[in-house]
């Protein structure tokens, strides 16, 4: 009943403002670092929703939660990066140092510790947090002076100050021109000087709507946040929807949570205004009448920079009402999470915005049918969007001339903290990923050889070194049993087991699962119960028992999840027992 209640005034757009629940619940976490039964009945109350509703996202959330956290919020990051930098160790340092275990609460109620999968400072981890400042390269010397004085933090670089590099490969810039050439876009003026919101002003002045979407078509523009699917077939499912609605809208996907990804949080916190550019041509393109910007809370200086940009372009005439003396209308909200993995996910992201939990929903209905407030909503990525003004300002055919096969155009790859230059490379699709590892990459540090790579997050396959010469490329890379997703490298080095990687990334599935569906939500825990007992010395007979069970595991996963997040994770662990399978029998007898 109370599910239906929601989702019927969910159809009718009524999850807005004032009765956005999750807002209101950020609120009461903000202010007292809990959530009692009466805050989830006043805020049931003040959004006219059931209390079982309120109470389902007050406990979905990682930043929320009905358990007391302290005034000062430690958050040790357990992504696969800062896995690569030291194991898990990084948890036992700041666990050590507080007196706390994960979870924990100080005795005064002051200082909690948690884990979280990561801050998007993979380029200088082991990373943590306190109360939205991050801070990278933790030891144990550094957890304790930290402990000491969690205002201060004296010794830690703060993340503002460790800036990844931004580089193209093979020139001085492709796409991303302004990060590539170090322009510090964050500034109207320096962008506008450097061709931000030419594209727009082109597209509003000399294009229709219909001939925008035949540019990006020409382009092969594909969605850069892990699926790859054709950004013009969306728009003109998107499009056609819109014609006949009230209301339609742009979302911008930036919650970028692929651990050893950090390329969306570097384009929204040193080039917002190429972000919201592509909003508004895309909104132009569709017919949509707002645009969202949906950032993962873990980045906390992403919102307030995109904030200060939608200000800024507002001001100048760049959004709001007519845009730049056209018949465009077009304003944009920045919306922030609240900490959860799969909201990542397009249909899991929306119900975020509108308040609710971020689970998945089946599809069809698609979004671009039925999407945000049950209205016509396309999602695009943030590098996706990123490249439309390039696209606008250029043409479609400029864009497809770069690239390989069914793979146009750029693409940034980001680099872990493991590598010699750890930081973000825009390269034309094509190149050898073995030539950006070792090429700018410099390979990894101390000399050491690389052993294992998985490339786009933790779904993504596991390579061994002798498969690095594929090229980068959607098809190319699932060609050798990798995925491209959203071009985040984890390297690891050759003192790393597999079976350490596997049950990370099992870990990682039971972590953040949305609970949705069984496969996902009982496989991640089994699987991760299974790769803890490979671990262990045993007979060769159990061993091989459990293999075999991990394989059939895979497979019911693979077959049975409704989202990506249970249906792929079978692939990394099947491409560690396809290339590291002697060490994955490790601990037979
Ligand atoms: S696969 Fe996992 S994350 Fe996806 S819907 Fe099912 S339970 Fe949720
Ligand atoms: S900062 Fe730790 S994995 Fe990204």
């Amino acid at each position: 009943m109370s599910h239906n209640l929601v989702q019927l005034r969910r159809h009718r757009g009524e999850l807005r403002g004032d009765d956005n629940a999750l807002q209101h619940l950020k609120r009461v976490m903000e202010e007292r670092r809990e959530i009692t039964p009466a805050d989830v009945a006043a805020v049931a109350r003040a959004t006219h929703q059931p209390e079982a509703a309120v109470f389902g996202v007050a406990t979905y959330y990682g930043d929320l939660g009905t358990r007391r956290r302290g005034r000062t919020r430690v958050k040790v990051c357990k992504g696969t990066a800062c896995f690569a930098s030291c194991g898990d160790a990084s948890v036992r340092w700041m666990e050590d140092a507080l007196g706390l275990p994960v979870d924990g609460l100080s005795d005064d109620g002051e200082v909690s510790l948690e884990t979280v999968y990561c801050l998007g400072l993979c380029h200088a981890g082991p990373s943590v947090a306190v109360e939205g400042r991050v801070y990278g390269g933790l030891t144990p010397a550094l957890a304790r002076s930290l402990a000491a004085d969690l205002a201060h933090a004296p010794g830690l670089v703060p993340a503002e100050q460790t800036l990844p590099r931004f580089e193209a490969h093979g020139g001085p810039a492709i796409v991303l021109e302004r990060l590539c050439l170090g322009i510090d876009a964050t500034r109207l003026d320096a962008a506008v000087a450097h061709h931000a919101f030419e594209g727009l002003a082109l597209a509003l002045s000399q294009r229709t709507p219909s001939e925008i979407i035949a540019e990006v078509e020409r382009s092969q523009l594909r969605g850069r946040g892990g699926a790859g699917f054709p950004t013009a077939t969306k728009w003109k499912l998107a499009a056609g929807h819109a014609s006949r609605a009230e209301e339609a809208f742009i979302v911008c996907n930036a919650d970028e949570g692929d651990p050893g990804s950090y390329i969306d949080k570097h384009l929204m916190e040193r080039d917002p205004f190429a972000v919201l550019e592509g909003v508004a041509i895309a909104g132009y393109a569709v017919g949509a009448t707002k645009g969202f910007v949906y950032v993962r809370s873990e980045y906390p200086g992403a919102a307030p920079a995109l904030r200060r940009a939608v200000e800024a372009a507002r001001a100048s005439g760049w959004l709001g009402a007519r845009i730049r003396g056209s018949a465009f209308s077009f304003d944009i909200e920045v919306v922030e999470g609240a900490g959860s993995y799969v909201c990542g996910e397009e249909t899991a992201l929306l119900r975020s915005i509108e308040g609710l939990r971020g689970m998945v929903t089946a599809r069809p209905p698609y979004p671009a049918e039925n999407g945000l407030f049950g209205r016509p909503t396309v999602v695009n990525n943030v590098e996706t969007l990123a490249c439309l003004g390039w696209i606008a300002r250029h043409g479609g055919d400029a864009y497809a001339a770069l690239g390989v096969g069914k793979s146009r155009g750029t693409k940034v790859l980001s680099l872990n903290e493991r590598f010699v230059r750890p930081g973000m490379y825009e390269v034309p699709f094509g190149v050898p990923l073995r030539q950006v590892l070792e090429g700018p990459g410099g390979g990894l540090r101390e000399g050491r050889p690389i052993k294992a790579v998985q490339i786009g997050g933790p779904l993504g396959g596991v390579l061994p070194s002798s498969l690095l010469d594929a090229p980068v490329g959607f098809e190319e890379l699932d060609a050798v049993g990798a995925l491209l997703g959203h071009g985040g490298i984890v390297a690891w080095d050759d003192t790393v087991d597999a079976r350490d990687i596997a049950e990370h990334l099992f870990e990682f599935c039971d972590a953040e699962s949305c609970g949705k569906c069984f496969p996902c939500r009982i496989g991640g825990r089994r699987g991760l119960e299974i790769a803890k007992r490979l671990k262990q010395p045993r007979e060769s007979a159990a061993v091989e028992a459990d293999l075999a069970l991990l394989a059939d595991l895979g497979e019911t996963m693979k077959l049975g999840s409704l989202c990506a997040h249970g249906g792929a994770i079978p692939i990394p662990i099947a491409t560690l027992m396809q290339h590291f399978g002697d060490e994955m029998r490790g601990g037979a007898r």
